[in-house]
């Protein structure tokens, strides 16, 4: 998604420009730019690829000023070019701003600008914004007043950043859809997209909800709704520290947040398990504690890594606690006109607290009546204020796009709020306290599948020419075999399906020779006879087979070219074993094809647009 940061006050911005928009990169883009006030003069430097390209070009310039707003854009209108990045400014020079989301009636205001003469240069729906705002200043109305009627004008989603040759002593922002913080310093105040471009200077921030707008100043900031209306927002001190956004020696974030599992598996549970009693203590749904446990049915909305997550989660909830549990895609769930009543729970999952489908699904849900529980782990997302309630994951920040420490606390939360249901419904103590012991154990078994590496790293080496990849697993280990193909393609740009074992002989066994790898979760459980049957029809046809397998399993080893031996725990928690060595295998087949790993082509590492 696109990055966001914007500075007024004494020191130079340029330079924070440039370190907040390096700050953003993770969030996936192709093009950057920052534009500048400095004593009535404007000017904007952009560029088609890296921030690194962009800082090249500024240092030659030598600029400085005291106001400037920064971009890193990921293209949805208009190909990744010069002439598309933003800012983008009105025909005279003096006016620039930066956007991200979707202006839905974009075509119908640039046309009617058009009719007024105003000239277009970019392919973007973005642009319509600067010359809107122009046109109402040209009417006589201020910068803020410009920017209010212009945004009323708007349909979709906007983070957008404004300044103005003839009012340089603000920068404008506003939001709706597309998440912007105010980080607030000693004469000096910032904007951006999201917390980690502010670390270095400033850890108070104000969150902007939708519909608001800020007029920040080097010395304070208001906030008025677009219709003028002022509102007094709390400032929040976060608690992130620098070194959390920082790959601290590993080659890719990706690499330091799966080696960071043990800890942040813990950090999920930790202050949270009662073991005498064995179950769980969440503060963050205990008002609603009641709803929940009598919930008619519980529906788990989210995409992507998030919606695997919520698959394995409808496995734990509705085996645990007899409550009906389905999971929808968020983006199919808005628009489906789902039956849903005020004795319903919907649990949106989400790393980032932010992706517009899962926010647009939680509206949905609460439109109807439903409880609405947030699993979140970004703090003060959007998603998560939005929610009635809610437990964040505590992961820690996740910078690399592939989701994996928030897909392993994301379960350990949904395995938390499970317990903490069943033991008030059918789940007798002595049976709680057996799954509470095996959430205490867990980060030590997460170390003991990261010792793997180095093994996982040779068997990648046989695989990282492959064309196509199948995964499969049953029960527990489905949603798994989903997820192991997910961080394999989005990183390796490698064909690969996940697939419910069974469902092999009913379509997918065509596929299989001496050139698919098959990848499959069986460790031993419930299903893993009948999982050993479909190894078997794999091997007969000749593909080429690796089992992630309990480590006390002696038998698979003949069946498969490769065996990854996994510590054991109880079945509900398998899942965050058991994808850890895909989240490894996934990883090094991406490195050794010379991919950019925590930023894969095309992605975002939080998807604010429909
Ligand atoms: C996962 O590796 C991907 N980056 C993507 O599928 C992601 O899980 C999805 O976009 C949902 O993001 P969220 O958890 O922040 O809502």
């Amino acid at each position: 998604m696109c990055g966001i940061v914007g500075y007024i006050g004494k020191k130079n911005c340029v330079p924070i420009l440039i370190n907040g928009l390096k700050r953003l990169e993770y969030r996936g883009y192709d093009s950057a730019g920052i534009g500048i006030i400095n004593n009535g003069n404007s000017k904007i430097v952009k560029n088609k690829g890296k921030v690194s390209v962009l800082e090249e070009n500024v240092n030659n310039l030598q600029l400085t000023a005291n106001i400037g707003i920064g971009h890193t854009r990921w293209a949805t209108h208009g190909i990744p070019n010069e002439i598309n990045a933003h800012p983008h400014s009105n025909e005279s020079g003096s006016l620039f701003i930066i956007h991200n989301g979707i202006i839905e009636n974009y075509r119908t205001i640039k046309t009617d600008l058009q009719n007024l003469g105003y000239k277009f240069t970019s392919d973007t729906d973005s642009e319509v914004l600067v010359h809107l705002i122009d046109y109402f200043i040209n009417k006589g109305y201020d910068l803020c007043k410009a920017v209010q009627f212009a945004l009323n004008e708007v349909v979709g989603t906007y983070g957008i950043a404004v300044i103005y040759n003839n009012e340089p002593d603000k920068l404008i922002a506003a939001r709706k859809g597309s998440p912007l913080v105010v980080g607030l310093g000693e004469n000096e105040n910032f904007i951006a997209s999201d917390v980690s471009a502010l670390l270095s200077y400033t850890k108070q921030i104000v969150y902007l909800d939708d519909g608001e707008l800020a007029v920040i100043t080097k010395d304070g900031f208001t906030v008025k709704t677009i219709s003028d209306k002022e509102i007094q927002k709390e400032v929040h001190e976060i608690s992130i520290s620098l070194e959390e956004i920082d790959k601290s020696g590993y080659p890719h974030f990706m690499l330091k947040e799966i080696m960071e599992q043990p800890d942040s598996v813990w950090n999920s549970m930790r202050g949270r398990l009662l073991h005498e009693e064995g179950t769980a203590k969440l503060g963050g749904i205990s008002e609603v504690m009641d709803r929940l446990v009598n919930s008619n049915r519980i529906i788990l909305s989210a995409c992507g890594t998030s919606w695997h997550a919520g698959l394995v989660g409808e496995y734990m909830i509705e085996n645990l606690t007899q409550i009906p549990t389905e999971v929808e895609y968020a983006s199919e769930f808005r628009y489906r006109n789902p039956i849903i009543s005020k004795d319903d729970t919907v649990i949106l999952i989400s790393q980032s607290g932010e992706t517009a489908d899962t926010l647009a699904a939680l509206r949905e849900a609460k439109n109807r009546g439903a409880l609405v529980l947030g699993i979140c782990n970004v703090v003060g997302s959007t998603i998560a204020r939005e929610s009635e309630a809610g437990v964040y994951i505590h992961a820690g920040p996740e910078i690399g796009v592939a989701s994996t420490k928030a897909f392993t606390s994301q379960l350990v939360v949904l395995a938390l709020i499970t317990l903490l249901v069943a033991r008030k419904k059918n789940l007798s103590a002595a049976e709680g306290r057996v799954i509470v012991e095996a959430l205490q154990d867990l980060p030590e078994k997460v170390y003991q599948c990261l010792k793997l590496n180095e093994t996982i790293e040779q068997i990648a080496n046989e695989f990282k020419d492959a064309s196509n990849f199948l995964y499969l697993g049953r029960g527990y280990n489905f949603p798994v075999a989903l997820e192991g193909a997910l961080k394999l393609k989005e990183i390796s740009y490698i064909h690969a399906e996940g697939y419910p074992a069974a469902e092999m002989k009913h379509g997918p066994i065509a596929l299989i020779d001496e050139n698919l790898p098959v990848v499959f979760i069986a460790p031993k459980d419930s299903t893993y006879e009948k999982v050993v049957s479909n190894i078997e029809e794999v091997k007969a046809r000749g593909g080429r087979l690796i089992a992630i397998a309990s480590e006390n399993d002696n038998d698979i080893d003949e069946l498969v070219d490769y065996s990854i031996k996994i510590p054991d725990t109880v079945e509900m928690l398998r899942p965050i074993l058991t994808s850890i060595p895909l989240q490894l295998l996934a990883y090094h087949i991406a490195v050794k094809k010379g991919l950019n790993v925590d930023q894969p082509r095309n992605l975002a590492k939080s998807v604010t647009v429909e």
